[in-house]
């Protein structure tokens, strides 16, 4: 429980809902739905009536295997068809349902009849590929209509897709997709970054020659990166080449409510990244329950996920949410303040947008440049704000609300992650909100602060936050390590309850104030990374005997990576060798291995059986009480 938030326990100001939110409000009154909420079964299988199942379920939820837990068994239902076809025979037809933007102004639309016939090429294309019910995607593509496509088109007939974010490099790249024994790779020429195109192909290429069960590679052709097709080896093919011909039927495929749906890789705090599995059903009801209420959705909006579909966040709420919903989504590619701090203000103004759903770390990023950017722009189209992937600091919190929702707009900060799948611990519309907490549970959700036995803590002390009841949307297991998925999920606080790996804190009012992890995993600008893959890229450069690193606060980006390393011998750290330690590290993670300073050492604290103590490093780095030394080794 390193960092201390008693200053964020101080923030006592409360901001309640404006006549106009309420009015509008799919949830009037919060107490009622928490109640409605008590009843586990009747409420889930309530709002799962909302989609068109193929078969109707037996029990909504089946608690004889815990912590396996299964939910709307026996039910028939598909995922691509609810977010797509569904809308195509209804008055949504030629209803926007995804709008691309980028950063250098260029735009595309999709229709939902558009996506629908994409979606069947694409589904159509892939199983000419010999892909199969069960087979794993995988998909290394920037923020671009291919990818929703690509993945709409594998829950179509049953593929698993495993998307790995662009911006992870090969190491951390390869380890997915072996790990997925993915059959069939996406990829593009590139991706735009601040003005410059990131050759995707080429980080694929080296990734590849590590990977032996991929048997085809699609290219999307989506930069202009100049990719000519001699350079296409043999069982490399053009992403638009492969749906040319192909008919825009493709049979849906009638999926078990328990069928998997997805794998997507996060990072624990030892060992391998976790392949987080999420089946069919529970996930839908989940993510499109969380979104309408959450966010108060509804036909007119134009729903804006700022997060990436390389993360969770862009899997449930900028593609499967908002299209189950028959919302317009989009999706933009390009950074907060490129080509210039206002570049998301000019966005929202342009096109209107209503809901916009954003990170901490973009806040910060952007507050620097003061509130002339902003100020600059029209940005009444806005009604409801939201954030995730860290605590909102509540200076983050206010800027916000001042400048861009102008002291209108509410903000819905979200606490879940990639295992829950869906938004846990959330306002709705109408609370009274706090800046810097994500307030209460949702209904349907019971969460709380524990010690290590289990037991409530005490109003402002800090414990574990747990999960006590099982939710629609959680994932199913680890792929294909079930031993990991009960030891770190399950049988870490005893009763039976979800252990989610961060540390809370509950105030008088009950709202719940995130602290960070209680695991060695860093938290980088919203972005998961595992201690032990840093620590594993340092160590596979030549000049690295041993490394430990640790999370050092940063105003902008939440933590960045601390690394103490021991040098082999006639090493010696200077300029030339810390340059080549970072280009190292950044080949084997991406950017999202965002490093600080890196010191030289002799030694490493450790307990007596050899584990890396952390913790000491951490609190020396802060200049605070070492705590329990008795473990140490020396
Ligand atoms: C952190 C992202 C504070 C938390 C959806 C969690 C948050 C981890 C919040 C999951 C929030 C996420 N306030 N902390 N609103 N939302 N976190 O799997 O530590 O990428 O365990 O999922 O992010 O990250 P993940």
């Amino acid at each position: 429980m390193s960092k201390d938030t008693s200053v964020l326990l101080d923030e006592k100001r409360v901001f309640k809902a404006n006549y106009r939110i309420v009015e509008e409000a799919h949830v009037k009154n919060w107490e009622a739905e928490i109640e409605k909420g008590q009843d586990l079964e009747k409420y889930w299988s309530e709002k799962a009536e909302q989609f068109e199942w193929f078969e109707k379920w037996d029990k909504v939820l089946d608690e004889s295997k815990k912590p396996f837990y299964k939910w709307f068994t026996n039910g028939k239902i598909n995922l691509s068809y609810n977010a797509v076809d569904r809308w195509v025979f209804t008055d949504k037809r030629n209803k926007v349902a995804i709008l691309y933007a980028n950063e250098n102004g260029e735009e595309r639309k999709l229709t939902y009849y558009e996506l629908y016939r994409e979606v069947n090429k694409m589904a159509n294309a892939l199983k000419n590929l010999g892909i199969k019910k069960g087979d794993t995607v995988s998909m290394y593509l920037p923020m671009c209509p291919e990818l929703l496509i690509s993945m709409l088109a594998c829950t179509r007939i049953g593929a698993l897709h495993s998307v790995v974010y662009s911006g992870l490099s090969v190491g951390a790249f390869v380890e997915r997709m072996n790990d997925s024994n993915a059959k069939v790779l996406i990829t593009a020429d590139g991706t735009y970054r601040r003005g410059k195109i990131i050759d995707l192909k080429k980080i694929a290429d080296e990734a590849l020659l590590q990977c032996s069960t991929i048997e085809a590679v699609v290219v999307v052709q989506h930069a202009g990166n100049p990719i000519t097709i001699s350079e296409l080896s043999g069982r490399e093919i053009f992403y638009d080449t492969l749906i040319d011909g192909e008919s825009d039927e493709c049979p849906v495929e009638e999926m078990d409510a328990e069928d998997p749906l997805f794998l997507l890789y996060t990072s624990g705090s030892t060992g391998k990244p976790k392949g987080v599995l999420h089946t069919t059903a529970g996930y839908m009801v989940g993510v499109a329950t969380t979104l309408k209420n959450v966010f108060d959705i509804h036909d007119g909006d134009l729903w804006w996920c700022t997060g990436d579909i390389g993360w969770i966040t862009g899997h449930s709420y900028a593609i499967y949410g908002p299209l189950l919903l028959g919302t317009t989504t989009m999706i933009y590619e390009g950074a907060p303040d490129y080509p210039d701090p206002g570049a998301w203000w000019k966005i929202v103004e342009k096109y209107g947008v209503t809901k916009l759903y954003t990170a901490p770390t973009a806040i910060r990023h952007l507050m620097r440049y003061g509130s002339k950017h902003p100020n600059l722009y029209n940005l009444s189209s806005l009604k409801i704000l939201g954030s995730v992937g860290e605590p909102m600091n509540p200076e983050a919190w206010m800027w916000l609300y001042k400048n861009v929702g102008k002291e209108k707009t509410p903000i819905m900060d979200t606490w879940w992650q990639t295992e829950t799948g869906m938004h846990m611990i959330a306002p709705l519309p109408i609370s009274p909100l706090k800046p810097g907490t994500p307030t209460l549970p949702l209904p349907g959700i019971d969460a709380d602060v524990v010690d290590e036995n289990g037991d409530p803590v005490a109003p402002g002390k800090g414990g574990y936050l747990v999960i006590k009841k099982p939710w629609p949307a959680m994932f199913r297991t680890l792929y294909k390590d079930e031993k990991r998925y009960i030891d770190v999920y399950w049988n870490k606080i005893p009763g039976g309850v979800y252990h989610a790996g961060d540390i809370a804190r509950k105030d008088e009012d009950g709202y719940i104030w995130i602290q960070g992890r209680s695991d060695d995993v860093l938290n980088i600008a919203g972005h998961r990374v595992g201690t032990s893959e840093v620590e594993s890229a340092f160590v596979s450069h030549p000049a690295v005997v041993e490394c430990a690193v640790i999370g050092k606060s940063d105003p902008i980006k939440g933590q960045v990576i601390k690394s103490f390393i021991i040098l082999k011998e006639g090493y010696q750290l200077n300029t030339k060798l810390i340059e080549n330690l970072q280009k190292h590290v950044r080949y084997e993670l991406g950017p999202v291995a965002v490093l600080g300073e890196i010191q030289q050492v002799d030694k490493l604290p450790k307990t007596r059986s050899g584990k890396i103590m952390r913790r000491i490093l951490r609190a020396q780095e802060e200049g605070e009480d070492l705590g329990d030394t008795s473990t140490l080794e020396d």
